[in-house]
């Protein structure tokens, strides 16, 4: 047998038919493989193959959408790309408990990026800081000058701050380029700029600069969000104690809080996804601000209020776009956009962050009363019976019975269908 390879020369070159050929024939795939690969979806081979680089195939997963959202008292139906039973549900249910009392407050999300531009090589470090305050309208100047259209629309670099750091290869300077990036996430614009600026400042500071990146921890663009939780809705007094336990074991615990603002980031980041947003800048500059105290906490806060209702606040970096990168030229991240009705990057940060609220607080709930699995179970239930074979008209039935029995397996519920079969006569 021929030695098997990954180094394929030239791969990228090769269209994408010849691509998908090329990698059925070096890894023996089958015919069934190979048209689970020729299957675009909903994209054209032109559209898919400029995305990224070694395009094989496409990969879909399912948009939900959760319902009953009311932010600043206006209604909501959010589209959620993701593969986790459960999470749509929970979002709803607890949008549904906010609504009640007035649904979700968001404050406005400031659209303002960082760019960090580093110097190094310093001979004298109060001078270059002084160098780089006094001529900060001609950085802010170069910086402009990159991107017109952002200047016509109102945004553009507005700041610098200059930051100390000291290392192993010596003291640094960290410049960082604050820009209003409007609509946009706004990486791609904000290195633009950084990168125009460097050559200026090195001359101006004789410095070396070495990276010229923007910060994914998105301080500037802080989301805020808070709703009250109807304590009957909750489940009561009990349930609204647990839900104070779980927040307090967060707070107290690393742990704890990394789990607790993952239940955050599940309704985050299938937002993002639904939308062609970047989840991993969010995610990491979601946990960076999570640790920026010196140790990891919670996302989110809880407290009563005088009726005993539970208080949810969130506060989370959210560098969200609406324009830019793949947000229009995703055919379903165009639709989810559709679906959200939103005008602006900052009113679909308000409503992630309404959405991370929800997700945080259906998951506390659910941990502070009959767990999780019971609700990951019944939908895990579905996936099962179709894997046993369950004709589509019995897929309830059977889930339902091999989820009261606890006895959630292909075998079990194989056995359940014949039973039923039997006894129906079918
Ligand atoms: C599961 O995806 C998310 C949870 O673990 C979150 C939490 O524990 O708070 C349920």
């Amino acid at each position: 047998m021929k030695e098997f390879r990954s180094d394929i020369s030239g791969f990228y070159k090769l269209p994408l038919k010849e691509r998908q050929t090329q990698l059925a024939e070096r890894l023996g795939l089958d015919q069934e493989d190979i048209e689970l690969l020729r299957n675009l979806g909903y994209f054209s081979p032109s559209q898919i193959d400029i995305l990224i680089e070694n395009v094989v195939g496409s990969y879909q997963l399912p948009m939900g959408v959760a319902l009953n959202f009311k932010v600043n008292g206006k209604d909501y139906i959010i589209p959620m790309v993701i593969e986790e039973p459960s999470v749509v549900a929970a979002a709803s249910n607890m949008a549904k408990v906010a609504r009640k009392l007035g649904g979700f407050l968001s404050e406005k999300v400031k659209s303002i990026m960082i760019s960090q531009i580093q110097l190094t090589h310093i001979q004298d470090i109060i001078r270059v800081k002084e160098k780089l305050l006094n001529n900060k309208a001609k950085i802010l100047e170069i910086a402009n000058e990159q991107d017109p259209m952002l200047i016509k629309l109102g945004g553009g670099a507005i700041d610098l701050e200059v930051r100390e750091i000291v290392t192993k290869k010596g003291e640094m300077i960290i410049l960082h380029l604050l820009v209003d990036v409007l609509d946009a996430m706004g990486a791609n614009v904000v290195n633009t700029m950084a990168e125009a600026v460097s050559p200026y400042i090195e001359k101006l500071c004789e410095a070396k600069i070495y990276l010229r990146i923007v910060s994914n921890l998105a301080t500037q663009r802080l989301a805020k969000c808070r709703a009250v939780f109807d304590k009957d809705l909750l489940g009561g007094q009990e349930v609204v104690e647990g839900i104070l336990n779980a927040y307090e074991f967060a707070l107290a615990d690393p742990y704890r809080a990394t789990t607790h603002n993952k239940g955050i980031m599940n309704g985050i980041v299938a937002l993002a996804q639904a939308t062609g947003n970047d989840s991993r800048a969010l995610e990491a500059g979601a946990h960076a601000y999570a640790s920026l105290s010196g140790t990891y906490k919670p996302l989110t806060k809880f407290e009563l209020d005088s009726d005993g209702n539970l208080i949810g606040e969130i506060e989370v970096p959210l560098a969200f776009g609406i324009i830019g990168g793949i947000t229009r030229n995703h055919p379903m991240a165009r639709l989810a956009l559709k679906i959200l009705k939103v005008e602006s990057a900052g009113e679909l940060s308000q409503i992630a962050a309404a959405l991370g609220l929800a997700q945080n607080v259906g998951a506390l709930r659910a941990l502070a009363s009959e767990g999780i699995q019971k609700g990951h179970m019944s939908l895990h239930s579905r996936n099962i019976a179709k894997l046993a074979g369950v004709p589509d008209d019995l897929v309830e039935e059977v889930a339902h019975i091999i989820v009261e029995d606890k006895k959630i397996r292909v075998d079990y519920a194989k056995e359940v269908l014949k039973r039923i079969i039997k006894n129906k006569n079918l």
